[in-house]
Protein backbone atom coordinates (compact mmCIF):
# COMPACT_ATOMS: atom_id res chain seq x y z
CA UNK A 1 0.00 0.00 0.00
CA UNK A 2 1.49 3.64 -1.12
CA UNK A 3 0.01 5.77 1.10
CA UNK A 4 1.86 8.92 -0.70
CA UNK A 5 -0.71 8.10 -3.15
CA UNK A 6 -3.65 8.25 -0.97
CA UNK A 7 -2.94 11.67 1.04
CA UNK A 8 -1.83 15.03 -0.93
CA UNK A 9 -1.47 17.66 1.64
CA UNK A 10 -4.46 19.29 0.48
CA UNK A 11 -6.45 16.14 -0.40
CA UNK A 12 -7.26 12.72 0.34
CA UNK A 13 -8.64 9.51 -1.55
CA UNK A 14 -11.33 8.10 -1.06
CA UNK A 15 -10.06 4.29 -0.32
CA UNK A 16 -8.90 5.70 3.23
CA UNK A 17 -12.20 6.16 5.10
CA UNK A 18 -13.69 2.99 3.04
CA UNK A 19 -11.40 0.10 2.65
CA UNK A 20 -10.90 -2.79 4.74
CA UNK A 21 -6.87 -3.32 3.83
CA UNK A 22 -5.93 0.14 4.99
CA UNK A 23 -9.08 -0.26 7.96
CA UNK A 24 -6.56 -3.50 9.42
CA UNK A 25 -3.58 -1.00 9.31
CA UNK A 26 -5.14 1.80 10.83
CA UNK A 27 -5.73 -0.82 14.30
CA UNK A 28 -1.79 -2.38 13.62
CA UNK A 29 -0.25 0.62 12.66
CA UNK A 30 -2.18 3.31 15.13
CA UNK A 31 -4.89 2.22 17.30
CA UNK A 32 -2.87 -1.28 18.60
CA UNK A 33 0.38 0.85 19.38
CA UNK A 34 -0.40 4.24 20.93
CA UNK A 35 -1.44 5.07 24.25
CA UNK A 36 -5.60 4.13 23.91
CA UNK A 37 -8.22 5.52 26.47
CA UNK A 38 -9.42 2.97 29.07
CA UNK A 39 -11.79 4.75 31.40
CA UNK A 40 -10.95 6.64 34.67
CA UNK A 41 -10.00 5.03 37.78
CA UNK A 42 -13.47 6.26 39.72
CA UNK A 43 -15.01 3.36 37.20
CA UNK A 44 -13.36 0.67 39.46
CA UNK A 45 -13.57 2.16 43.02
CA UNK A 46 -13.25 -1.09 44.60
CA UNK A 47 -10.72 -4.22 44.34
CA UNK A 48 -12.29 -6.52 41.74
CA UNK A 49 -14.18 -4.16 39.73
CA UNK A 50 -13.76 -4.29 36.34
CA UNK A 51 -14.82 -2.08 32.81
CA UNK A 52 -14.03 -3.68 29.36
CA UNK A 53 -13.42 -2.17 26.41
CA UNK A 54 -11.72 -2.69 23.28
CA UNK A 55 -8.30 -1.26 21.76
CA UNK A 56 -8.15 -1.60 18.58
CA UNK A 57 -9.88 -5.21 17.44
CA UNK A 58 -8.66 -6.55 20.86
CA UNK A 59 -11.00 -7.11 23.56
CA UNK A 60 -9.65 -5.81 26.86
CA UNK A 61 -10.28 -4.84 30.63
CA UNK A 62 -9.34 -2.95 33.25
CA UNK A 63 -9.43 -4.45 36.81
CA UNK A 64 -8.86 -2.97 40.15
CA UNK A 65 -6.31 -5.19 42.40
CA UNK A 66 -6.94 -6.22 46.02
CA UNK A 67 -3.29 -3.82 45.94
CA UNK A 68 -5.94 -1.02 44.83
CA UNK A 69 -3.47 -0.44 41.50
CA UNK A 70 -5.27 -0.43 37.90
CA UNK A 71 -4.29 -3.28 35.65
CA UNK A 72 -5.55 -3.55 31.96
CA UNK A 73 -5.57 -7.25 30.75
CA UNK A 74 -6.53 -9.01 27.40
CA UNK A 75 -10.01 -10.52 27.82
CA UNK A 76 -9.48 -14.34 27.17
CA UNK A 77 -8.78 -16.92 29.19
CA UNK A 78 -5.21 -18.50 28.68
CA UNK A 79 -7.23 -22.14 28.46
CA UNK A 80 -9.31 -22.75 25.72
CA UNK A 81 -9.98 -18.58 24.78
CA UNK A 82 -13.28 -17.74 26.61
CA UNK A 83 -13.17 -13.70 27.71
CA UNK A 84 -13.30 -13.73 31.00
CA UNK A 85 -15.45 -10.75 31.47
CA UNK A 86 -18.54 -11.47 29.49
CA UNK A 87 -20.48 -7.86 30.61
CA UNK A 88 -19.44 -4.17 30.37
CA UNK A 89 -18.68 -3.72 34.03
CA UNK A 90 -19.41 -5.12 37.11
CA UNK A 91 -17.01 -7.25 40.43
CA UNK A 92 -15.53 -10.09 40.13
CA UNK A 93 -15.43 -10.60 43.86
CA UNK A 94 -11.85 -11.65 44.90
CA UNK A 95 -10.65 -13.60 41.39
CA UNK A 96 -11.33 -13.78 37.75
CA UNK A 97 -12.70 -17.40 36.88
CA UNK A 98 -13.51 -18.45 34.24
CA UNK A 99 -17.15 -19.17 33.00
CA UNK A 100 -16.11 -22.50 31.06
CA UNK A 101 -14.16 -24.51 33.13
CA UNK A 102 -13.35 -22.45 35.96
CA UNK A 103 -9.67 -21.61 35.55
CA UNK A 104 -9.19 -19.06 37.55
CA UNK A 105 -6.69 -16.00 38.25
CA UNK A 106 -5.30 -13.27 40.51
CA UNK A 107 -7.11 -10.31 39.74
CA UNK A 108 -3.47 -9.32 38.83
CA UNK A 109 -4.11 -11.93 36.03
CA UNK A 110 -1.72 -14.48 37.50
CA UNK A 111 -3.10 -17.78 37.30
CA UNK A 112 -4.15 -18.72 40.88
CA UNK A 113 -6.11 -22.46 40.72
CA UNK A 114 -6.74 -25.35 38.05
CA UNK A 115 -9.41 -27.50 39.35
CA UNK A 116 -8.19 -31.05 38.66
CA UNK A 117 -4.81 -29.63 39.00
CA UNK A 118 -3.13 -33.17 38.49
CA UNK A 119 -4.61 -33.62 34.71
CA UNK A 120 -1.61 -31.34 33.94
CA UNK A 121 1.35 -32.91 35.25
CA UNK A 122 3.94 -33.06 32.82
CA UNK A 123 2.64 -30.90 30.71
CA UNK A 124 3.70 -27.55 30.00
CA UNK A 125 0.51 -25.64 32.01
CA UNK A 126 1.54 -24.52 35.35
CA UNK A 127 1.66 -21.10 37.14
CA UNK A 128 5.28 -20.29 35.96
CA UNK A 129 4.69 -20.35 32.54
CA UNK A 130 3.44 -17.13 31.86
CA UNK A 131 0.73 -18.59 28.53
CA UNK A 132 -1.22 -19.77 31.12
CA UNK A 133 -2.10 -16.41 32.85
CA UNK A 134 -3.92 -13.48 31.29
CA UNK A 135 -1.87 -11.30 28.99
CA UNK A 136 -1.34 -8.13 30.02
CA UNK A 137 -1.41 -4.57 28.13
CA UNK A 138 1.93 -4.10 27.44
CA UNK A 139 1.82 -0.77 29.32
CA UNK A 140 -0.25 1.31 31.43
CA UNK A 141 -0.32 4.88 32.69
CA UNK A 142 -2.60 7.54 34.04
CA UNK A 143 -3.23 11.24 33.94
CA UNK A 144 -5.07 12.69 36.62
CA UNK A 145 -7.25 9.78 37.09
CA UNK A 146 -7.65 8.93 33.19
CA UNK A 147 -6.38 5.33 32.46
CA UNK A 148 -4.70 4.46 29.53
CA UNK A 149 -2.86 1.62 27.44
CA UNK A 150 -0.65 0.98 25.21
CA UNK A 151 -0.38 -2.62 23.36
CA UNK A 152 3.02 -1.79 22.31
CA UNK A 153 6.15 -2.42 24.78
CA UNK A 154 8.12 0.66 23.00
CA UNK A 155 7.09 4.27 21.87
CA UNK A 156 6.62 7.26 23.36
CA UNK A 157 5.35 7.53 27.33
CA UNK A 158 1.99 8.34 28.10
CA UNK A 159 3.25 12.12 28.74
CA UNK A 160 4.88 12.26 25.24
CA UNK A 161 2.19 10.93 23.19
CA UNK A 162 -0.42 13.17 24.79
CA UNK A 163 1.85 16.01 24.52
CA UNK A 164 -0.38 19.49 24.88
CA UNK A 165 -3.54 17.95 24.46
CA UNK A 166 -2.77 16.76 27.71
CA UNK A 167 -4.58 20.70 28.93
CA UNK A 168 -7.93 18.85 28.20
CA UNK A 169 -7.44 16.84 31.27
CA UNK A 170 -5.98 19.77 33.34
CA UNK A 171 -8.92 21.94 32.26
CA UNK A 172 -11.50 19.45 33.33
CA UNK A 173 -9.65 18.93 36.96
CA UNK A 174 -8.33 22.51 37.63
CA UNK A 175 -12.12 23.15 37.33
CA UNK A 176 -12.81 20.99 40.66
CA UNK A 177 -11.53 22.93 43.56
CA UNK A 178 -9.72 19.55 44.92
CA UNK A 179 -8.23 18.88 41.63
CA UNK A 180 -10.32 15.63 40.40
CA UNK A 181 -13.27 14.26 38.79
CA UNK A 182 -14.97 11.34 39.00
CA UNK A 183 -16.92 9.80 36.46
CA UNK A 184 -21.04 9.48 36.10
CA UNK A 185 -21.17 6.17 35.71
CA UNK A 186 -23.54 5.58 32.74
CA UNK A 187 -22.24 5.89 29.37
CA UNK A 188 -24.18 6.33 26.08
CA UNK A 189 -23.42 3.73 23.29
CA UNK A 190 -23.72 4.84 19.70
CA UNK A 191 -22.73 3.14 16.94
CA UNK A 192 -21.81 5.41 14.08
CA UNK A 193 -22.47 4.37 10.23
CA UNK A 194 -19.64 6.18 9.21
CA UNK A 195 -15.12 5.85 9.47
CA UNK A 196 -13.80 7.51 12.52
CA UNK A 197 -11.94 9.54 10.89
CA UNK A 198 -15.10 11.35 9.75
CA UNK A 199 -15.90 11.77 13.43
CA UNK A 200 -12.41 13.08 14.06
CA UNK A 201 -12.20 15.92 11.58
CA UNK A 202 -15.90 16.81 12.25
CA UNK A 203 -15.10 17.88 16.03
CA UNK A 204 -12.99 20.74 15.22
CA UNK A 205 -15.12 21.31 11.71
CA UNK A 206 -16.43 24.98 12.57
CA UNK A 207 -17.80 25.19 8.92
CA UNK A 208 -20.17 22.72 9.73
CA UNK A 209 -22.53 24.22 12.54
CA UNK A 210 -24.48 26.78 11.35
CA UNK A 211 -25.29 24.48 8.47
CA UNK A 212 -26.04 21.48 10.09
CA UNK A 213 -27.64 22.83 13.47
CA UNK A 214 -29.16 25.75 11.99
CA UNK A 215 -32.61 24.54 12.51
CA UNK A 216 -31.90 23.54 16.51
CA UNK A 217 -30.17 26.70 16.81
CA UNK A 218 -32.69 29.14 15.15
CA UNK A 219 -35.32 27.03 17.53
CA UNK A 220 -33.20 27.34 20.17
CA UNK A 221 -32.63 30.66 19.91
CA UNK A 222 -36.13 31.80 19.21
CA UNK A 223 -37.08 30.27 22.45
CA UNK A 224 -34.38 31.47 24.22
CA UNK A 225 -35.16 35.12 23.17
CA UNK A 226 -39.37 34.55 24.75
CA UNK A 227 -37.98 33.63 27.68
CA UNK A 228 -35.89 36.67 28.38
CA UNK A 229 -38.28 38.66 27.14
CA UNK A 230 -40.67 37.34 29.83
CA UNK A 231 -38.56 36.87 32.91
CA UNK A 232 -35.25 38.59 32.10
CA UNK A 233 -33.29 35.90 31.88
CA UNK A 234 -33.67 32.31 30.03
CA UNK A 235 -31.62 29.40 31.84
CA UNK A 236 -27.99 28.99 30.17
CA UNK A 237 -28.47 25.48 28.49
CA UNK A 238 -30.42 27.48 26.03
CA UNK A 239 -27.18 28.78 25.09
CA UNK A 240 -26.16 25.62 24.22
CA UNK A 241 -28.10 24.88 21.49
CA UNK A 242 -28.75 29.02 20.49
CA UNK A 243 -24.86 28.90 19.84
CA UNK A 244 -24.70 26.73 17.02
CA UNK A 245 -27.06 29.40 14.46
CA UNK A 246 -23.85 31.82 14.77
CA UNK A 247 -23.03 33.24 11.80
CA UNK A 248 -20.58 31.72 9.31
CA UNK A 249 -18.37 35.09 10.39
CA UNK A 250 -18.58 34.54 13.62
CA UNK A 251 -17.47 30.43 13.19
CA UNK A 252 -14.38 31.98 11.17
CA UNK A 253 -13.55 34.18 13.71
CA UNK A 254 -12.81 31.18 16.44
CA UNK A 255 -8.96 29.81 16.17
CA UNK A 256 -7.88 26.10 15.95
CA UNK A 257 -4.75 24.88 17.12
CA UNK A 258 -3.62 21.92 15.38
CA UNK A 259 -0.97 19.84 17.30
CA UNK A 260 1.70 16.91 16.23
CA UNK A 261 0.28 13.47 16.14
CA UNK A 262 -3.02 14.94 14.72
CA UNK A 263 -3.99 16.69 18.02
CA UNK A 264 -5.84 19.80 18.31
CA UNK A 265 -8.00 22.52 20.21
CA UNK A 266 -11.09 24.55 18.98
CA UNK A 267 -11.01 27.88 21.02
CA UNK A 268 -13.92 29.02 22.95
CA UNK A 269 -16.91 30.31 21.52
CA UNK A 270 -19.96 29.63 23.72
CA UNK A 271 -19.27 32.25 26.24
CA UNK A 272 -19.39 29.92 29.16
CA UNK A 273 -18.73 32.52 32.35
CA UNK A 274 -21.45 33.30 32.90
CA UNK A 275 -21.60 35.76 36.46
CA UNK A 276 -24.96 34.24 37.91
CA UNK A 277 -25.01 33.47 41.24
CA UNK A 278 -23.80 29.26 41.11
CA UNK A 279 -20.71 30.40 38.87
CA UNK A 280 -19.98 32.72 41.61
CA UNK A 281 -20.62 30.29 44.54
CA UNK A 282 -17.82 27.79 42.36
CA UNK A 283 -15.25 30.49 41.36
CA UNK A 284 -15.14 31.58 44.91
CA UNK A 285 -14.35 27.96 46.09
CA UNK A 286 -11.14 27.77 43.19
CA UNK A 287 -9.97 30.98 44.70
CA UNK A 288 -10.16 29.93 48.38
CA UNK A 289 -8.40 26.39 46.73
CA UNK A 290 -6.41 27.94 44.82
CA UNK A 291 -5.96 31.98 44.83
CA UNK A 292 -7.09 34.54 42.89
CA UNK A 293 -4.07 34.40 40.60
CA UNK A 294 -4.28 30.84 39.77
CA UNK A 295 -8.00 30.48 39.53
CA UNK A 296 -8.18 33.06 36.69
CA UNK A 297 -5.55 31.09 34.53
CA UNK A 298 -7.40 28.00 35.32
CA UNK A 299 -10.68 29.57 34.18
CA UNK A 300 -9.35 31.35 31.59
CA UNK A 301 -7.80 28.89 29.23
CA UNK A 302 -10.90 29.81 25.86
CA UNK A 303 -11.22 25.84 25.44
CA UNK A 304 -14.24 24.60 23.32
CA UNK A 305 -12.97 21.16 22.79
CA UNK A 306 -9.22 19.18 22.95
CA UNK A 307 -8.91 16.60 20.43
CA UNK A 308 -6.46 13.51 21.13
CA UNK A 309 -6.34 11.86 18.28
CA UNK A 310 -7.17 8.90 16.91
CA UNK A 311 -10.30 8.60 19.26
CA UNK A 312 -11.01 11.11 21.93
CA UNK A 313 -12.50 14.31 21.88
CA UNK A 314 -13.07 16.43 25.49
CA UNK A 315 -15.24 19.38 25.85
CA UNK A 316 -13.66 20.13 29.19
CA UNK A 317 -15.29 23.00 30.29
CA UNK A 318 -18.49 21.02 30.31
CA UNK A 319 -16.75 17.58 31.43
CA UNK A 320 -17.76 15.57 28.74
CA UNK A 321 -15.63 13.17 27.06
CA UNK A 322 -15.81 11.17 23.72
CA UNK A 323 -14.18 8.03 23.06
CA UNK A 324 -14.21 6.22 19.90
CA UNK A 325 -13.96 2.71 18.68
CA UNK A 326 -13.60 1.91 15.36
CA UNK A 327 -15.23 -1.50 14.50
CA UNK A 328 -14.50 -1.09 10.68
CA UNK A 329 -14.41 1.23 7.63
CA UNK A 330 -18.03 1.79 8.12
CA UNK A 331 -18.44 1.44 11.60
CA UNK A 332 -17.30 3.16 14.77
CA UNK A 333 -18.79 2.87 18.07
CA UNK A 334 -18.24 5.96 20.29
CA UNK A 335 -19.05 6.09 24.04
CA UNK A 336 -20.01 9.04 25.10
CA UNK A 337 -18.93 10.33 28.65
CA UNK A 338 -19.75 12.78 31.26
CA UNK A 339 -18.03 13.89 34.95
CA UNK A 340 -18.89 15.09 37.88
CA UNK A 341 -16.49 18.07 39.65
CA UNK A 342 -15.48 16.75 43.21
CA UNK A 343 -16.26 19.57 45.72
CA UNK A 344 -18.21 21.97 43.17
CA UNK A 345 -22.19 22.81 43.61
CA UNK A 346 -24.49 20.60 42.44
CA UNK A 347 -25.99 23.42 40.21
CA UNK A 348 -22.44 22.94 38.12
CA UNK A 349 -22.78 19.69 37.97
CA UNK A 350 -26.71 20.01 36.71
CA UNK A 351 -25.05 22.21 33.84
CA UNK A 352 -22.88 19.54 32.37
CA UNK A 353 -25.80 17.29 32.60
CA UNK A 354 -27.61 19.39 30.24
CA UNK A 355 -25.26 19.75 28.18
CA UNK A 356 -24.70 15.90 28.12
CA UNK A 357 -28.36 15.32 27.15
CA UNK A 358 -29.00 18.07 24.83
CA UNK A 359 -26.05 17.88 22.83
CA UNK A 360 -23.71 14.93 23.01
CA UNK A 361 -26.70 11.92 23.69
CA UNK A 362 -28.17 10.11 21.11
CA UNK A 363 -31.32 11.83 21.68
CA UNK A 364 -30.24 15.45 20.92
CA UNK A 365 -30.86 17.20 17.75
CA UNK A 366 -27.26 18.36 17.23
CA UNK A 367 -25.80 15.39 17.76
CA UNK A 368 -28.44 13.19 15.74
CA UNK A 369 -27.71 15.82 12.77
CA UNK A 370 -24.25 14.67 13.07
CA UNK A 371 -24.88 11.64 12.73
CA UNK A 372 -27.20 11.81 9.51
CA UNK A 373 -24.27 13.50 7.65
CA UNK A 374 -21.88 11.32 8.61
CA UNK A 375 -23.89 8.33 7.45
CA UNK A 376 -24.48 9.94 4.41
CA UNK A 377 -20.70 11.05 3.88
CA UNK A 378 -19.75 6.99 4.37
CA UNK A 379 -22.67 6.62 1.42
CA UNK A 380 -20.98 9.07 -1.18
CA UNK A 381 -17.58 8.01 -0.12
CA UNK A 382 -18.51 4.35 -1.04
CA UNK A 383 -19.84 5.86 -4.48
CA UNK A 384 -17.84 6.02 -7.44
CA UNK A 385 -19.28 9.30 -8.16
CA UNK A 386 -15.55 10.92 -7.69
CA UNK A 387 -12.28 9.48 -6.18
CA UNK A 388 -11.15 12.65 -4.11
CA UNK A 389 -11.70 14.35 -1.06
CA UNK A 390 -11.07 18.50 -0.80
CA UNK A 391 -8.92 20.11 1.92
CA UNK A 392 -8.19 23.40 0.40
CA UNK A 393 -9.76 26.10 2.60
CA UNK A 394 -6.92 28.12 3.47
CA UNK A 395 -4.83 25.93 2.14
CA UNK A 396 -1.49 27.79 2.30
CA UNK A 397 -2.68 30.10 4.83
CA UNK A 398 -1.66 28.08 8.36
CA UNK A 399 0.79 29.26 10.10
CA UNK A 400 2.84 26.73 11.63
CA UNK A 401 5.26 27.37 14.59
CA UNK A 402 7.42 24.70 16.09
CA UNK A 403 5.77 21.96 14.98
CA UNK A 404 2.02 23.70 15.89
CA UNK A 405 -0.21 24.76 13.17
CA UNK A 406 -2.31 28.00 13.74
CA UNK A 407 -5.75 27.97 11.36
CA UNK A 408 -6.44 31.76 11.27
CA UNK A 409 -9.46 30.83 10.23
CA UNK A 410 -12.03 28.90 12.40
CA UNK A 411 -13.61 27.59 9.22
CA UNK A 412 -9.81 26.40 7.70
CA UNK A 413 -9.95 22.92 7.24
CA UNK A 414 -6.08 23.58 8.88
CA UNK A 415 -7.69 21.05 11.28
CA UNK A 416 -8.60 17.80 8.79
CA UNK A 417 -4.51 18.47 7.06
CA UNK A 418 -2.73 17.82 10.09
CA UNK A 419 -4.74 14.76 11.09
CA UNK A 420 -4.09 13.30 7.58
CA UNK A 421 -0.07 14.40 8.40
CA UNK A 422 0.14 12.70 11.17
CA UNK A 423 -2.14 9.57 9.77
CA UNK A 424 0.42 9.35 7.27
CA UNK A 425 3.01 9.39 9.11
CA UNK A 426 1.52 6.17 11.66
CA UNK A 427 0.65 4.34 8.44
CA UNK A 428 4.37 4.41 7.39
CA UNK A 429 6.05 4.33 10.84
CA UNK A 430 7.96 1.25 10.12
CA UNK A 431 9.10 0.69 13.93
S1 LIG B 1 -11.75 -21.72 28.52
FE1 LIG B 1 -11.44 -20.76 30.41
S2 LIG B 1 -11.32 -22.39 31.79
FE2 LIG B 1 -11.56 -23.37 29.90
FE1 LIG C 1 -21.92 19.07 14.61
Amino acid sequence: MNVSQLVEPDRVHRRVYTDQEIFDREMTQIFERVWVYCGHETQVPQPGDYHAFQIGRQPMFMVRGKDHQIRVLHNRCPHRGVQLCGNQRGNVGSALVCSYHAWSFHLDGRLRSIPLQHGYDGTRVSAENPDCSVKPAARVDSYRGFVFASLSPTGPSLGEFLGEAKVAFDDMCDRSPLGEVEVVPICHRVIQQSNWKLFMENQLDALHPSVTHQSTGVAASRVERKIKDQTGAAPLYYHYLSAFASKFEQWDAVQTINFPRGHGILKAYMGLRPQDPDTRAHEDLLVKAYGAEKTEEYLSRGIHHVLVYPYLSVQSPLQQLRCLRPLGPGRTLSEIWHFRLKGAPEAIYRRSLWYYNLVNSPATMVNADDLENWTKAQWGLESEGGDWVSFHRNYGGDTENGGVIYSNNGTSEAVMRNQFRAWSQYMTDAQ
